[in-house]
């Protein structure tokens, strides 16, 4: 049995939320989709027009929405005031403005404080970028996904094609590879690996495999109290 928040971490394209979604099913845990806040932050922001490097301008259009993740079939639904914006989060003008938004100090502040009450409430897998290292620090199990750029690239690409967004694969590569110098390169709440985190490479492997190697470690760590886990690495 299973105790406590499951943390997931890593790049953009690493499979994390496909993976935190299976899992939270199987667990029966809360999905919270923490990218999916600073995206739709951000197309609001873009909506109304606010300058992206005005960071008491974001700090404050922050504090002034209402983003709520309603689970459901799919992933769930992304409330914006009221408004289901699901569909416009994953458009190339929010993927290339989002990083800008999320490396504001008052904007992440915000949005942790957010993170951390739904994960006080209920039982989380819960992924983004900072999460075993800032959001939920005290996290019992903290995972770390990665792959290489160019499978992050194609499988964001082919992620695209399928909502009718065509882009070709050179501009997916580029946008992912200025996102992951800006997401680890701020100050609040950058990207790194936690170091009490199992750090799984998800190259060539499908969903349903990271999650088995998740559900592993899990399984490993309820038989054996809730120490570390000797078949992860952490780095
Ligand atoms: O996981 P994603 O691609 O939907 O995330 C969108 C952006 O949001 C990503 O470029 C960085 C930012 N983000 C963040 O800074 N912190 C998080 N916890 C989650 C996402």
């Amino acid at each position: 049995m299973v105790q406590g928040n499951i943390a997931i971490d890593g790049p953009a394209g690493a499979g994390k939320s496909t993976v935190a979604k299976l899992l939270a099913e199987r667990l029966h845990y809360l999905y919270v989709d923490t990218g999916a806040m600073y995206r739709a932050l951000t197309y609001k922001a873009l909506r109304q027009g606010v300058d992206l490097t005005d960071e008491k301008a974001l700090t404050s259009l922050a504090e002034n929405t209402n983003i709520k993740l309603v689970p459901g079939e799919k992933g769930g639904r992304v409330l914006l005031d009221g408004e289901d914006v699901t569909l416009f989060l994953r458009r190339p003008e929010v993927s290339g403005a989002v990083s800008l938004v999320a490396q504001v100090p008052g904007v992440r502040r915000h949005l942790a404080a957010q993170q951390r009450a739904i994960a006080a409430a209920q039982r989380v897998v819960m992924d983004g970028r900072d999460i075993g290292s800032f959001v939920l620090p005290d996290a019992p199990h903290k995972f770390f996904l990665t792959a290489s750029l160019e499978e992050r690239s194609r499988r964001r690409w082919r992620e695209m094609r399928a909502q009718g967004l065509q882009l070709s694969p050179d501009d997916v590569l580029a946008e992912i590879r200025a996102r992951d110098r800006l997401d680890s390169e701020r100050a609040l709440g950058p990207l790194v690996v936690p170091p009490d985190a199992v750090y799984i490479d998800t190259t060539g492997l499908k969903p349903e495999e990271v999650v088995a190697k998740i559900l592993a470690v899990l399984e490993e760590r309820s038989g054996g109290g809730d120490g570390p886990c000797s078949t992860g690495s952490a780095k």
